[in-house]
């Protein structure tokens, strides 16, 4: 293929495929592919509900265009593939977007199309999966007439220092024509390329970073307990043993999102059909899923220790996503946690100035507060949009709780 001729597509214009067809349009005319009509019809207006990009970003250059047209996709030979993967009801990967996008794109390419992906899966999806798929829709044969790659996606939403131009970008593929095409197309997005020859370990890298930071946490939450527990204090103890040159400093918290409480069931779940059972890996996930019903019940100790009543008291709690600054509340632990203390608190109210009537059903949220209006303010998600309010708060005599 060459260079002239490349025309890509990203199909899936979520969190992970929006920039990188934004960032793409810059540089090659690019088709935007999703699904969803209403995404499509909301990103032509000019409006990215997941918050991470304005009007002015999501104007189209020109020959570039967003569609959910599929019959489109037949003037591409280069797809780039970002829907979600995520975990059935029993922690089972739920390929079903990944087989969809495989069905639509296969009904497409032609001899000598190029198919990445950058949704995360275990080792050996993008050729045992999603290359059959694509072989048996197409009619055409994986490695001769058409050629896979996998492209891991380290974007982190909400955090402007890690963005994908700046981040190392993984390109993995097994034949050196489908990396250099691929290193071309990469290098319009990102500075900082890795080729690798072997696919599986580029999937199993992606998985094992997330398990990594996951398991880090469950260690802190863990350790958080039994300090709370024994009234050690907690900062303090992290204080004092991070001046060891080799401890690695995290923060407890309430594990959220698509990514950390999803890829280590992926990986487990490779695992297993393998014969090994993970017992590490899933302690962290066990750990940082019920932190919230611990949560729970300190916090209704904390309020009957403050000498308030939960019958009586006006509370409330600030941010219900998954994390600071984002709209996201996919697996929120936050906003379970909001959920199971309005069983029990009669006047509980929540802020969040990033969510919308749109992302959040049956539960009214404001988007700004008057502190005097609450005996108790509960800090569940440090949005820097809350700093003034947080600083104003603690100069009052108000009683105010950081989650941890
Ligand atoms: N969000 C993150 O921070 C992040 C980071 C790294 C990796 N990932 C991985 O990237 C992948 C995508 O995640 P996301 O957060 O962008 O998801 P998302 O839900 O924000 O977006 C996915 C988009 O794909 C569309 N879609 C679904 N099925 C489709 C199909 N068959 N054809 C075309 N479009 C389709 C949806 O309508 C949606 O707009 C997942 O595998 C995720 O694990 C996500």
């Amino acid at each position: 293929m060459k260079k002239s001729l490349i025309r890509p597509c990203v199909v899936g214009l979520g969190y992970v495929g929006l920039p990188l067809f934004l960032k793409l349009q810059n540089k090659i005319s690019t088709v935007g592919y999703d699904i969803s009509d209403t995404r499509v019809k909301e990103l032509k207006f000019f409006l990215d509900v997941n918050g991470e990009f304005k009007k002015k970003d999501l104007v189209l250059k020109k020959k570039s265009l967003i569609t959910s047209d599929k019959n489109l996709l037949k003037f591409c030979n280069f797809f780039i593939v970002a829907v979600p993967t995520p975990i059935s009801k029993k922690n089972i990967p739920d390929l079903s977007h990944l087989k969809k996008s495989c069905e639509i794109i296969g009904k497409v390419i032609v001899k000598n199309s190029i198919v990445f992906f950058e949704s995360t899966v275990y080792p050996g999806v993008t050729e045992n999966f999603c290359g059959r798929l694509l072989e048996k829709k197409s009619g055409l044969k994986l490695g001769v007439d058409f050629f896979v790659g996998y492209s891991p996606e380290r974007i982190n939403p909400g955090d402007k220092k890690h963005s994908i131009g700046k981040v190392v970008k993984i390109v993995s593929a097994t034949n050196n024509n489908t990396l250099k095409v691929a290193k071309k197309i990469y290098k319009k997005v990102a500075n900082k390329i890795l080729t690798n020859k072997n696919i599986k370990e580029a999937e199993s890298a992606k998985v094992i970073e997330n398990i990594q930071r996951d398991l880090n946490i469950g260690l802190m939450n863990e350790v958080y307990k039994v300090c709370v527990n024994s009234k050690i204090n907690f900062s303090n103890v992290i204080k004092l043993a991070s001046t060891k040159w080799n401890f690695l400093k995290f923060d407890p918290g309430l594990v959220g999102g698509h990514c950390l409480p999803v890829d280590p069931y992926y990986f487990s779940n490779f695992a297993e059909k393998k014969g090994i059972k993970t017992e590490v890996i899933l302690s962290g996930r066990k750990i940082n899923n019920s932190m919230y019903l611990y949560m729970y019940n300190k916090i209704i100790k904390d309020i009957k220790n403050l000498k308030l009543n939960i019958k009586k008291s006006r509370i409330l709690v600030l941010g219900l996503t998954y994390k600071k600054n984002v709209s996201d509340i996919r697996n929120s632990f936050a906003l379970k946690l909001y959920r199971l203390l309005k069983k029990k608190i009669k006047y509980l109210e929540a802020c969040d100035p990033f969510l919308t009537k749109k992302n959040i059903k049956n539960i009214k949220v404001l988007h700004n507060f008057n502190i005097d209006d609450y005996e108790l303010i509960l800090n569940f998600v440090n949005h820097d949009l809350f700093k003034n309010k947080i600083l104003k708060i603690k100069k009052t005599n108000k009683k105010y709780l950081n989650l941890f």
